[in-house]
Order: structure tokens, then C-alpha cells, then sequence
């Protein structure tokens, strides 16, 4: 891990009373969930590998391929739901909650962008978590836009039918963001704010190639804030930040946070 920056990292964190933290698909990867993008590890096996190189976006995450095929796009939501599910917070995840609490003990605060729809974060015990891109663990009725959050066990029925409007005439669909859909309204308010007001901005795990999200980090240094990346691999934004830590979230976040202890 490259020292330097990781100390200066800490520095800045130990200054800092707001941070706000950008999160991405790698913060998961350590948890056995498959990022999106990345050059790849060679040493994953195959069924680690980016899902974007796998399956075609436009076919599985767009509002027409939902309205085009219903049934294959909520059995893909519906694979991965449980995939989430099955899954379990990492050090990065665990890292980034002691975090918020620690700086709250300090009169301070974290907001926690994810663009994430795992709820991992919530899961170790995250508290302030903005949901940039919706959440898997809840589906939506695409008539009256009621939300209800499917038990554990798998589906049975695909599409599924929302149990909410007359008939079960409705189809229920993940309360994700697809491509070309806007962000909820309340969480790129939070988002601004936090961007807005922090004092450190930390991008964690993400390509920084979908906007807006990944506008904030440089919406931040604008406003003022200290920048810093973790990411194992450089990306668009690396040489624009203050710190570019390449290393595995589930590595660097504890580091952070044991030097913050010093
Ligand atoms: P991506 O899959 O685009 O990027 C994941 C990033 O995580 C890559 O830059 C990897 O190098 C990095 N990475 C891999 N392992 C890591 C680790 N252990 N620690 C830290 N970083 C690691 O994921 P996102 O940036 O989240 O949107 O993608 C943004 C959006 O694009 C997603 O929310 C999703 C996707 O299409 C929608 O579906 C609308």
C-alpha cells in the first residue's frame, strides 16, 4: 500500500468534521460481489468477473428492456438479490461505520453515498447511507409505486405481480436506478449538501464513470474539500484528487482508520 498517501490520507481525516464518502461496486468485490467495470483480476475465477463483460446493459438495466422483456430482466434482479443476500459486510464496509462513529464522537458526521444497491453498508452498521441507485432488497409496483421488500426465500413467479393493485394486474420491478432513469430527487439533494459541506471526500470502489456520481468528488474539491480515492486500479479521477490510494477497499479502509487511532 503506498504509504505516503495513505498517511497523508490520515492526516486530513483526523482534521476533517464532515466527511462525506462516495462508494462504489469494489467496496463489495471483497465480499464476493462482482463489480460492473474493472480491467479484471486474472486470478478471479469466472464467475468474478465484471458483470458488464458478461451481460449487456441495455438488454437488463434500461426501462425498455424491462417493458421488452419483463420475465429476463426480474429473474437477472432477482439472481442478483440473492446473491446480496448471501453476502456479507467486509472489513470496508465494517471500517467505514466505525468511522461515522467515531467522527460523530467527535461532534462531527458521515454521509455515506453509495451507489451501491446491496445494502451492505447498512448491514455493518452504516447509519447516514444515501441510496444513489435505489436498493435490490426492494421492488416497486409499476402502477401505484407502492414499495415492499420481498422475503428472504427466492421468488417463484417472474415477472412478479404486485400483490398492492386490483387483480395482481401489476408487475413489480426492482427499486433500482436504470440507465436513462433520473436519481431519486432526495438523494442528489443529500448528495450536493454533502458535497457541499464536507471537509474530506473520500470515492471508494467506483470506476467514476456513471454520472452524476461521480461529479461529486470534484463538486467537493471545488467547495474546498480534500480529496482521496481508494481504488485498486487508476480511473478518470485519480489525477485529480489529492490522494490516489491504489489498493483494495478491505485493506486501505482499516489502514485508514488505525492510523486515525495512532
Ligand atoms: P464499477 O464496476 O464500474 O467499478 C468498480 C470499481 O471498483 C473499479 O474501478 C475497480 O477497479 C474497483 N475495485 C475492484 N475491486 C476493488 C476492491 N477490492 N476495493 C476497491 N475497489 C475495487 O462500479 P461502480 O463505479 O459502482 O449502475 O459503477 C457505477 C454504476 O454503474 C453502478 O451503480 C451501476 C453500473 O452500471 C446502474 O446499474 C445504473
Amino acid at each position: 500500500m503506498p504509504h505516503d498517501a495513505i498517511q497523508a490520507a490520515a492526516n486530513a481525516l483526523r482534521g476533517a468534521r464532515r466527511v462525506a464518502v462516495l462508494t462504489g461496486a469494489g467496496v463489495s468485490a471483497e465480499s464476493g460481489l462482482r463489480t460492473f467495470r474493472g480491467a479484471g483480476n486474472p486470478d478471479l475465477p469466472p464467475d468474478m468477473h465484471a458483470l458488464w463483460k458478461e451481460f449487456d446493459p441495455q438488454t437488463l438495466a434500461t426501462p425498455e428492456a424491462f417493458a421488452a422483456n419483463p420475465e429476463m430482466v426480474t429473474r437477472w434482479y432477482e439472481w442478483r438479490r440473492i446473491g446480496c443476500l448471501a453476502a456479507a459486510p467486509n472489513a470496508a464496509h465494517a471500517g467505514l461505520a466505525t468511522l461515522e462513529r467515531l467522527l460523530e464522537s467527535r461532534g462531527g458526521g458521515l454521509t455515506l453515498l453509495t451507489q451501491n444497491v446491496d445494502r451492505l453498508h447498512q448491514r455493518a452498521g452504516s447509519r447516514h447511507v444515501v441510496e444513489l441507485h435505489g436498493t435490490i432488497m426492494v421492488w416497486r409496483c409499476t402502477r401505484c409505486g407502492a414499495r415492499t421488500e420481498p422475503a428472504p426465500e427466492p421468488m417463484r413467479e417472474f415477472p412478479p405481480r404486485s400483490a398492492c393493485c386490483e387483480q395482481r394486474a401489476a408487475l413489480l420491478r426492482p427499486d433500482v436506478v436504470w440507465f436513462g432513469e433520473m436519481l431519486p430527487e432526495d438523494a442528489l439533494r443529500a448528495a450536493a449538501r454533502a458535497a457541499e459541506e464536507c471537509d474530506v471526500f473520500m470515492s471508494i470502489g467506483t470506476s467514476s464513470v456513471v454520472y452524476p456520481a461521480a461529479a461529486f468528488v470534484l463538486q467537493a474539491a471545488a467547495n474546498g474539500a480534500k480529496t482521496i480515492e481508494i481504488n485498486p486500479e487508476p480511473t478518470p479521477i485519480s489525477g485529480r484528487v489529492d490522494w490516489s490510494i491504489r489498493a483494495k477497499a478491505g485493506e486501505a479502509v482499516p489502514r485508514l482508520l488505525a492510523l486515525l487511532r495512532d
